[in-house]
C-alpha cells in the first residue's frame, strides 16, 4: 500500500514515519522546501524522543520519501492524509485554509479512485468542505466521473510520547461514509489491530467531533483542578492530597488531575477556542469551556502573582530564574507556553530573566529573542537570582543539588508551578517555598 501524508509537522512526520515502520510506502509532503531538504539530509525539524532514528531507518529502507510536490506522486498512492496546520483564525475558529489548499491540489490532479483522509483537527463539517473543494476542481477539469471518498481520522498522539501513542494507541477513530473507504482504512491499520488495539469506526461528523471533545475534556480536568487548587489555598487544604483522594475513585481516575500554572501547547488552547466558536456560530454557548478558558488564562499568571506578592509588588532589577520553557516536558514546542506569558510579565515589571530548558532553547530564541539570558543549565540560571520559577516539570529538574543552588542565589525562594518539590524538604534546605494549591 502507498500513501501520502501532506504536512510534515509534528503529526504528519510522526504519522508517516510510523506507517512506514509498519511496512507501508509513505510519501511525506510539505510546502516548506527547507524542511523537506533537511529531512532528506537526516535533519529532523522537531524534538520527539525516538523519532530521528526511526526516520533514518525507514528513509534508508526506501519506505519513507520526502517531497514538496504532491501532484507528482498523487496518482501513485491509495490514500492521502491531510495533516496540515489548523491554526486559530482571528476570531478563534479553526483556519481551514491549508486543509482546503490540499483538497484543491488533490482535485486538480486526481485521476483515479482514492480516499482523502483529514488527520488535522478540524471542526465538524470540514470533510464536507473538503469533498466539495475536490469535486469543484474535478468538475472544472471535466473529470466529474472520477470517484473518491473523504474520511476523518483525527490524531490523539501526545508530543513527547508521540511514537508510542501512534504505535500503541488507546484507540484509533476512523470516520467513513463508504464501504470502499472503510476497507482501505482497515487494510492500512491492520498491522496495528494485530496487536488488538481498538479501531472505532464512526460516521464522519462524529469522528471530527470526537477529537475536539477529547481535548476539551482534558483541558476541563486541568482547569477544574486548578480552580480547586486555588480554593485549597484559601480554605487551608492541600491539592496534592485532594488529588490522590479523588483520583483513587475509579469513576474519576488519576490522570490529568495535577494542578499547575496552566495548560499550553499547539492543541488545547486552540481546540477549546475553536469548539467554543463553532458552537457560538450555531447559536449554542459552551458555558463550561468558556470557564475552562478563563481559569486557564488566570492560571498562567499565578506564578507571577505569587512572585509579586512575595516582593511586595516590586521586582525591578531582580533576577528571576525560569526553569523550563517548553509548554510541557519532552518537547521543544513553545506554542502558547505558560512560560511566555510569565516572562513577558516579569520583563514588563522590570525584572531580568535567566532561563533554561533542556531542549527548547533554540525554539525559545524564536519567541523571546534577546529579551532574556539563556543559561546553560539550571545552576547557571540561578546565578544571583532572587527567585526560581519552576514552569516545566522536566525529569532533570526533580532532584537538584539545593546546597549549591542556595549559595549561588541572592535570595533562596522557589515558586513551584508544577508542585514537584516537597515544601517541608525545601524549607529544611533553607528555601522559602510556594507551590500551587498547597499551604
Ligand atoms: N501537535 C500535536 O501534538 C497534535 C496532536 C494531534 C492533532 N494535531 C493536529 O494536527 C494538525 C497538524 O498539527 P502539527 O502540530 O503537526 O502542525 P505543524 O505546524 O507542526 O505542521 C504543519 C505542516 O503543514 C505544512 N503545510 C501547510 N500547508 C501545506 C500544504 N498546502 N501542503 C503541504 N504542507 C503544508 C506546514 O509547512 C507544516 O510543516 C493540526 O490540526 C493539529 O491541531 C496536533
Amino acid at each position: 500500500m502507498k500513501i501520502a501524508i501532506v504536512g510534515t509537522g509534528y503529526v504528519g512526520l510522526v504519522t508517516g514515519t510510523c506507517f512506514a515502520e509498519m511496512g507501508t510506502d509513505v510519501y511525506c509532503v510539505d510546502i516548506d522546501q527547507k524542511k523537506i531538504e533537511n529531512l532528506k539530509n537526516g535533519i529532523i525539524p522537531i524534538f520527539e524522543p525516538g523519532l530521528d532514528e526511526m526516520v533514518e531507518r525507514n528513509y534508508k529502507a526506501g519506505r519513507l520519501h520526502f517531497t514538496t510536490d504532491l501532484s507528482s506522486i498523487l496518482n501513485d498512492v491509495n490514500i492521502v492524509f491531510s495533516a496540515v496546520g489548523t491554526p486559530p483564525d482571528e476570531d478563534g475558529s479553526a483556519d481551514l485554509k491549508y486543509v482546503l489548499d490540499v483538497a484543491r491540489t488533490v482535485g486538480k490532479n486526481l485521476n483515479k479512485y482514492m480516499v482523502i483522509v483529514t488527520k488535522s483537527t478540524v471542526p465538524v463539517g470540514t470533510a464536507r468542505l473538503v469533498k466539495k473543494a475536490i469535486q469543484e476542481e474535478l468538475d472544472k477539469r471535466g473529470k466529474s466521473d472520477i470517484k473518491f471518498d473523504v474520511a476523518s481520522n483525527p490524531e490523539f498522539l501526545k508530543e513527547g510520547a508521540a511514537i508510542t501513542d501512534f504505535m500503541q494507541p488507546d484507540r484509533v477513530v476512523v470516520g467513513v461514509e463508504s464501504e470502499e473507504a472503510k476497507l482501505l482504512m482497515e487494510k492500512l491499520y491492520k498491522p496495528f489491530t494485530l496487536n488488538n488495539y481498538r479501531i472505532i469506526y464512526t460516521d464522519i461528523p462524529s469522528a471530527e467531533m470526537t477529537k475536539y471533545a477529547a481535548n476539551a475534556m482534558l483541558a476541563t480536568r486541568i482547569s477544574f483542578m486548578n480552580d480547586i487548587a486555588n480554593l485549597c489555598e484559601i480554605v487551608g487544604a492541600d491539592v496534592n492530597m485532594v488529588r490522590k483522594g479523588i483520583g483513587a475513585d475509579a469513576r474519576i481516575g488519576s490522570k490529568f488531575l495535577y494542578a499547575g500554572c496552566g495548560y499550553g501547547g499547539s492543541c488545547f488552547p486552540k481546540d477549546v477556542k475553536a469548539l467554543i466558536k463553532t458552537a457560538k456560530n450555531l447559536g449554542h454557548d459552551m458555558q463550561i469551556l468558556e470557564a475552562v478558558e478563563r481559569v486557564n488564562d488566570k492560571q498562567k499568571h499565578i506564578l507571577f502573582d505569587k512572585l509579586m506578592k512575595y516582593y511586595n509588588g516590586d521586582i525591578k532589577g531582580k533576577t528571576i530564574a525560569v526553569w523550563g520553557l517548553a509548554f510541557k516536558p519532552k518537547t521543544d514546542d513553545m506554542r502558547e507556553a505558560p512560560s511566555l506569558v510569565l516572562i513577558d510579565q516579569i520583563i514588563k515589571a522590570g525584572g531580568k530573566v535567566r532561563a533554561y530548558d533542556p531542549v527548547a532553547m533554540n525554539e525559545a530564541q524564536h519567541h523571546l529573542g534577546d529579551s532574556i539570558i539563556y543559561a546553560k543549565d539550571i545552576y547557571d540560571a540561578t546565578l544571583d537570582a532572587d527567585a526560581i520559577l519552576m514552569v516545566t516539570e522536566w525529569n532533570e529538574f526533580r532532584l537538584p543539588t539545593w546546597e549549591v543552588i542556595k549559595k549561588t542565589m541572592n535570595r533562596p525562594v522557589v515558586f513551584d508551578g508544577r508542585n514537584i518539590y516537597n515544601k517541608q524538604e525545601m524549607e529544611e534546605n533553607g528555601f522559602d517555598y510556594f507551590g500551587i494549591g498547597i499551604q
